[in-house]
């Protein structure tokens, strides 16, 4: 936890694979929150946190379970207002006196609808305008008798006490989800539920660029740090934070593979060195890469190649200049997966996705992760609190293994510089036409096909590309962008003109799945 004053809530946290989202639907109403595994939280630790509101999360364990999990009884005793959600509901009704039983016909799954019971609750502001409410439910177990000192304002077909309430002491438990999406108006009820708490919402950007630079401080001491800087927006946020947290003991390597882009190395070093003045190792290693790729045209061998010389190359370069004992990444938190364990003590179980596969275990190193807590939108709201300008933020996903995955076959330089100048073609039409941020990700596939075309009277012999271009929210289902056929038309003229090299140009219209969206 970090010493920063501002006013809290709690979360505790029972296991439940949204709780996250809590924190998220918080975060948008500038509060600050942490969540915390129930196990962690004892009454010294609430004493010690002083939260102005508690949350108790859903989780997949059920109360009527013995040694399913619990909070501290003196969550009840510290005079604040406390929502209970799910689990969270049910654990606060079976410990405050009332009772949980086991599903007989009364679990619910999925979508359902609450109607408003019994008297006006504050925390139901805004609710049920025009009928009854939608909202997300997940539950076995259900409340058969309500603590005493609680009334029931919301039912549902199967949760009859699917919203109650004591409103003496501001305690509110619901049956249902109202952080996902699938309760539409679950923002409300939080904002109601912060409201009644007394929040003034001072949890901003601003603050959370403040907490995390003091949380790195912490955590690194005068130990040095190397960041692998690819150029992508995650990492490149988490260096300029990390860079204004602790300066010169921060050094970024950023590889080049030869397999960037038309003029990214130069954009993206330039960038850092000169508006960041951030201490940056523009590693040259096209020539190693190219060399070891030569000749090479199965995907995964590919992959396997650029993956162990990436790690090869950033060992080299971190040694040289003398080792460090934290390695940064921009690990983000739909990439990290955390699961309460309920029987393993009080150890969090952290499952993460290495972007740079295999380094941190590699190299025994220990991992400095500022943006784990945030969502892809939060990080691009930083990096914009940062100074990082738009254009940047707003940029494409790109692979680590760059254009060698837009080259299927064997990878020659002819190869790539042709794709260079494509793909840059196909980008600015893209801008041009005001469709760049509406599109997840965009870019040209040279083909290993040449074929037969007339240009100027002559017969031509040149390679066929692809263009790719797909919408998706988080890019593991995706569906092909519907360009008009003027812009297809207007692109496919402007390749074949301004790119020697290419004389037909084709449009995929594969979605995710079955295809993926690069081409290996
Ligand atoms: P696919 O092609 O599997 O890609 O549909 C989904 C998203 O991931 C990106 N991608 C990668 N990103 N290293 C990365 O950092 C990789 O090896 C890699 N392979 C694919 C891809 O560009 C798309 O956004």
């Amino acid at each position: 936890m970090t010493d920063i004053a501002h006013q809290r809530l709690l979360i505790i946290d029972f296991g439940s694979q949204v709780t996250q989202l809590i924190a998220r639907r918080l975060r948008e109403l500038n509060v600050y929150c942490e969540i915390h595994p129930f196990q962690n939280v004892t009454a010294a630790f609430l004493a010690d946190f002083a939260p102005m509101a508690v949350i108790l999360s859903g989780g997949p364990a059920s109360v009527i379970d013995e040694g399913s999990p619990r909070p501290p009884e003196e969550v009840f005793t510290l005079g604040v207002p406390i929502l209970g959600i799910c689990y969270g509901q049910q654990v606060m009704m079976q410990m405050l006196g009332g009772k949980v039983e086991r599903g007989h016909g009364t679990a619910e799954f999925g979508r359902a609808y609450v109607t408003p019971h019994d008297a006006k609750l504050p925390l139901l502001d805004g609710w049920f305008q025009s009928g009854p409410e939608q909202v997300w439910m997940s539950h076995g177990d259900h409340v058969s008798a309500i603590a005493p000192g609680f009334n029931v304002y919301g039912t549902s077909p199967n949760a009859p006490s699917a919203i109650v309430a004591d409103t003496g002491r501001n305690f509110f438990a619901v049956q249902f989800h109202p952080e996902v999406h699938h309760t539409p108006n679950g923002k409300t009820l939080y904002e109601n539920f912060v409201r009644l708490a007394g929040f003034d919402g001072d949890w901003t950007m601003g603050a959370y660029r403040e907490q995390a630079i003091a949380a790195i401080r912490e955590q690194v001491g005068d130990a040095k740090v190397i960041c692998a800087l690819s150029g992508g927006v995650d990492s490149s946020v988490a260096a300029v934070l990390i860079h204004e947290a602790i300066g010169e003991q921060l050094t970024c390597v950023y590889v080049d593979h030869g397999l960037m882009r038309e003029g990214e190395s130069e954009q993206v070093v330039g960038m850092f060195r000169e508006h960041y003045n951030l201490p940056l190792i523009h590693a040259d290693e096209s020539e190693l890469f190219l060399g070891e790729l030569d000749g090479v045209s199965d995907p995964e061998t590919k992959r396997k190649i650029i993956g162990k010389l990436f790690i090869d190359v950033f060992e080299k370069h971190a040694k040289a200049m003398g080792g460090a004992e934290f390695l940064a990444q921009g690990t983000l938190y739909p990439d990290v997966i955390e699961s309460v364990s309920f029987s393993g003590g009080p150890s969090v179980t952290i499952k993460s996705h290495h972007n740079v596969g295999g380094l941190p275990e590699k190299m025994g190193m220990k991992l400095v992760e500022p943006l784990r807590e945030l969502f892809k939108d939060e990080v691009r709201a930083l990096g914009r609190e940062l100074g990082l300008p738009d254009s940047f933020i707003g940029r494409h996903p790109f692979p680590g293994p760059g254009l060698a995955i837009r080259c299927p076959g064997e990878i020659t330089r002819e190869k790539l510089d042709i794709l260079r100048r494509a793909d840059a073609v196909y980008i600015d039409q893209i801008r041009k036409h005001g469709l760049y941020d509406e599109i997840w990700q965009a870019f040209v596939a040279i083909l290993p096909v040449r074929t037969v075309g007339v240009m100027g009277d002559g017969r031509t012999y040149d390679f066929a590309c692809a263009l790719r271009a797909v919408t998706s929210v988080d890019g593991m289902t995706a569906d092909y962008y519907p360009f008009s056929h003027e812009f297809l038309g207007e692109t496919a003229t402007r390749i074949i003109n301004e790119v020697p090299g290419i004389n037909r140009v084709t449009y995929d219209i594969t979605s995710k799945p079955p295809g993926t969206i690069e081409w290996e």
